[in-house]
């Protein structure tokens, strides 16, 4: 047998579906063998006693977006995947956004343009559609998701970015038709209007304003306009950052029905409430995302919903805007009304540590269910599966071997990200990947980087191929595509 680049020896490995121990035997980026006993590599590095997992991937964040209101993104391909890699991420799933006016082509050419030379892990591009004309429905969409842009985004809400039901309708026909997957941001953008006037005449400016003007029922009642427009159509669709507890139960009702409804969650939904956009001098504009953060209730029922399956996808939706800075979330002044303050947190590199640390530690998720979650689900609801999403001969050696007997403070200043901040600063954790893996080369091995930038790959997606999602404790997203 040829020799081997790499052996990973005494790996207690966890895919979705199984849990063994074995030596993975790796060549020309690929997984050759998994057995006991592999001769040696010209590389060995032992795992013995710890938790090897397929890489995770990191299936919605935003990375250098082009913005439309000066705004910038603070992480471009090169520090957000640094920064990914470093928190055991082996690929992401940014979006190419079409602006208003804009050929989708162009969105895609443009964010091209934006990762070449710079991602140090591998990539695939959802689309934002954001202007369906007729030539972006009949032609352009079509195109692109045979060419593998097989996801996209639509949203419910911003002004520069949304889409009325009649749009939407039209666009899902798009996705059944061609046969892509539909990610929607779902709350609804003039009950939002509405309380915002009321908010602001009121003299309501501050951070904490933002969760009053986007509570729990603006969420649901787009959430179950989203599912009877998919289910009108039928499509399936993945209803994106869930939040609490009444869009948990229009997904639990979809799933019931049969109908393909996806659900996406994130760590702010478990970790952070509205409470963390109390800060006072500004700091709670650090906490600014869409849908915010809600009650300790609302966290429990998010918990409750990666258990028993409602989830099927657990990404960071990280949307990196420095906080002390004219580009970030004081674009509109150090005071600006709530309204004014750009959308979105940080949060690719720390995603995995703390599902880990906090679910996976604490017994309130399988070890299985936590690579379903980070890793293969999202896999196979992009199109990436089987190449990426699991350890198996064939598959990319993109692995995350975890160091589970840590003692960790998270600091933002020990962190790869171009934030200057993280809403999680000071948590105890107790688990942090020790040694990323991306196509058999190390690229995290705590506590260093050892990235080339350029070396990503860009991925074409195949067409997903979901099952219907079912509530139980392990899922799986059915079929493989090709990789
Ligand atoms: O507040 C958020 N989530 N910002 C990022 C953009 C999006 O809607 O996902
Ligand atoms: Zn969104
Ligand atoms: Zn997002």
């Amino acid at each position: 047998m040829e020799e081997l680049d790499l052996v990973v020896r005494n790996a207690h490995v966890v895919t979705a579906a199984d849990e063994f121990d074995c030596d993975i035997g790796i060549r020309d980026g690929v997984i050759v063998s998994l057995a006991r006993g592999l001769p040696a590599g010209r590389k060995e590095i032992d795992a013995a006693g710890r938790y090897v997992m397929p890489g995770g991937i990191d299936g919605h964040c935003h990375l250098d977006q082009p913005m439309t209101d000066g705004t910038k993104m603070a992480d471009d391909f090169h520090s957000g995947t640094v920064s990914a890699a470093c928190g055991g991420t082996t690929t992401v799933v940014p979006f190419a956004c079409q602006l208003k006016g804009q050929s989708l082509r162009a969105a895609v050419e443009d964010y091209h343009r934006r990762a070449e030379g710079k991602a140090v892990i591998d990539y695939a591009f959802h689309l934002i559609v954001s202007d369906p004309t007729p030539d972006v429905l009949q032609r352009e969409l079509p195109e692109l998701i045979a060419e593998g842009y097989t996801s996209f985004k639509i949203y419910m809400t911003y002004d520069d970015l949304k889409l009325n039901d009649r749009q939407i309708l039209e666009t899902l026909a798009v996705a059944r038709r061609e046969g892509a997957l539909v990610m929607i941001h779902a709350e609804n953008t003039d009950c939002i209007a509405w309380l915002t006037e009321q908010l602001l005449a009121a003299g309501h400016t501050a951070p904490r304003f933002h969760a009053a003007s986007r509570p729990m029922l603006v969420e649901r009642e787009a959430t179950h306009r989203a599912i009877s427009l998919s289910e009108l159509v039928d499509v399936p669709i993945l209803i994106v950052h869930v939040s609490g507890k009444e869009a948990v139960e229009q997904i639990r009702w979809a799933q019931g029905r049969g109908l393909q409804v996806y659900g996406e969650t994130c760590p702010q939904y478990l970790f952070l409430t509205s409470e963390h956009l109390d800060g006072d001098d500004f700091h709670g504009a650090k906490c600014v995302c869409s849908p915010p953060p809600r009650d300790k209730a609302n966290q429990q029922v998010i918990w409750d919903g990666l258990e028993n399956g409602v989830f099927q996808v657990f990404s960071s939706d990280h949307a990196p805007f420095r906080f002390d800075d004219p580009q970030g979330k004081k674009a509109a002044g150090e005071n600006a009304s709530f309204d004014q303050i750009p959308n979105g947190i940080p949060g690719l590199e720390t995603r995995l540590a703390l599902l880990f640390s906090e679910g996976v530690l604490t017994g309130r998720i399988e070890p299985q269910s936590f690579v379903a979650l980070t890793s293969t689900n999202v896999a196979k609801l992009y199109g990436l599966y089987p190449r990426k999403g699991s350890i198996a001969v064939g598959a990319d050696a993109d692995l995350v071997i975890w160091d589970t007997d840590v003692n960790l403070t998270i600091r933002n200043e020990q962190l790869h990200h171009n934030v200057d901040y993280t809403p999680y600063e000071g948590m105890k954790l107790r688990a942090w990947p020790g040694m990323t893996i991306s196509r058999g080369e190390v690229v995290w091995s705590a506590p260093h980087a050892q990235v080339q930038p350029g070396r990503g790959k860009f991925l074409p997606c195949a067409k997903p191929t979901p099952a219907r999602p079912r509530s139980e404790r392990r899922l799986s997203i059915g079929g493989a595509t090709q990789g």
